[in-house]
């Protein structure tokens, strides 16, 4: 194993020595295998290369201050995976066969998973494809549930520290009745395009509108949006966004903290009454937001003016960075050890 630099990971593809996969055939699920492969070998005519049959699933074990492995709230990862399945008429993976393969995928992997106190984390990335044949439009009736992880940092480079932003009205991520609330690949693939164009005029990620009437703020690329206002934890409820799992911890720890919640339409304007601003995910925990620029129109939006993160996306961050590397306890059961 070449020595690696758990400080200076970036977020990205490593690879790793095993993964785990589940084949699905005949209205079952078989054995559990381990490969040492990065490649699948799959038809021409499989529906996920076709009619978009993907899901996946993005989450992490933590190395703690005890050296233990702890998972973060697995269950609902599953749960979204089984909604994604749902939702483009996929098989849908059993927990225990998502957390037999995950904890498996962990363990052969163990090497990778950083130490404590490098900021890094083994992400996960479980994946379900149609591998059955199809042409002409319809569901497979084959699959691959599989599990690969690899050790990453920060989903931005900057890390804590602020991003810019900028507002797209000429692309939307997903259509009002659409896949928006379930992590299927076609949902990124329409992202690419506005995402990248961002990124070349300077700012590392889109905030999405609604795609209905525009007026409204829906996610943040691949992360959720939250606001604070005075003692109000505020973030976008719409049905074309993933319900992030992130975000779902911030809303609790934010109640617990003596904070009200807010989850619903969140207009643009609103921005301008916002004390900070962030994006939440798996990936990054929180990104504190600096700048919001609207493309279309011009305006811009300013937080963090001493150029750090918020006082209270700070503290959400540390405290849910505490639970999950076990600096502090876990009172709400997110967190399963690996046994
Ligand atoms: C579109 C989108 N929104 C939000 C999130 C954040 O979700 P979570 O906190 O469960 O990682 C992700 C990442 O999975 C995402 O891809």
């Amino acid at each position: 194993m070449q020595n690696i630099d758990w400080g200076g990971l970036p977020f990205g593809y490593f690879k790793t020595d095993y993964n785990v996969r589940c084949y699905y055939r005949d209205g079952k699920w078989g054995e559990i295998e381990v490969s040492s492969s990065e490649f699948i070998n799959i038809h021409m005519a499989a529906t996920c290369l076709h009619y978009g049959q993907e899901a996946f699933e993005g989450m992490k074990a933590f190395r703690g201050k005890d050296e233990k492995i702890r998972l973060f709230r697995w269950q609902d990862n599953a749960a979204r995976m089984r909604q994604s399945a749902q939702g483009i008429m996929m098989a849908e993976v059993p927990d225990e066969i998502f957390y037999k393969m995950v904890t498996k995928a962990v363990r052969l992997n163990e090497k990778y998973v950083p130490p404590f106190g490098h900021g890094a984390a083994l992400y996960i990335r479980p994946l379900l494809i149609g591998t059955g044949v199809q042409v002409g439009v319809s569901p497979a009736k084959e699959y691959l549930f599989m599990v690969f992880v690899g050790p990453v940092g920060p989903y931005f480079k900057e890390g804590f520290n602020p991003v810019n932003i900028q507002i797209v009205r000429d692309y939307d991520r997903a259509a009002p009745q659409g896949t928006g609330a379930i992590k299927v690949g076609g949902n990124y693939a329409g992202g690419l395009k506005p995402t990248e164009r961002a990124k070349a005029e300077g700012y590392p990620a889109v905030l999405f509108l609604e795609a209905k009437e525009n007026k409204y703020i829906d996610e943040a690329g691949p992360a959720n949006f939250f606001a604070i206002k005075g003692n109000k934890y505020i973030t976008p409820k719409s049905d074309s966004i993933l319900p992030s799992i992130t975000n779902k911890s911030l809303m609790q720890l934010a109640r617990d903290m003596g904070m009200e919640v807010e989850r619903r339409a969140v207009a643009v304007e609103e921005l301008a009454e916002f004390e900070e601003v962030g994006a939440c995910g798996t990936a990054a925990i929180i990104s504190p937001i600096k700048k919001i620029v609207d493309r279309e129109t011009g305006q811009v939006y300013e937080f963090c003016k001493d150029g750090k993160a918020g006082p209270v996306s700070e503290k959400l961050y540390r405290k849910l960075q505490a639970i999950q590397y076990g600096e502090e306890p876990d009172t709400y059961g997110w967190v399963t050890f690996l046994d």
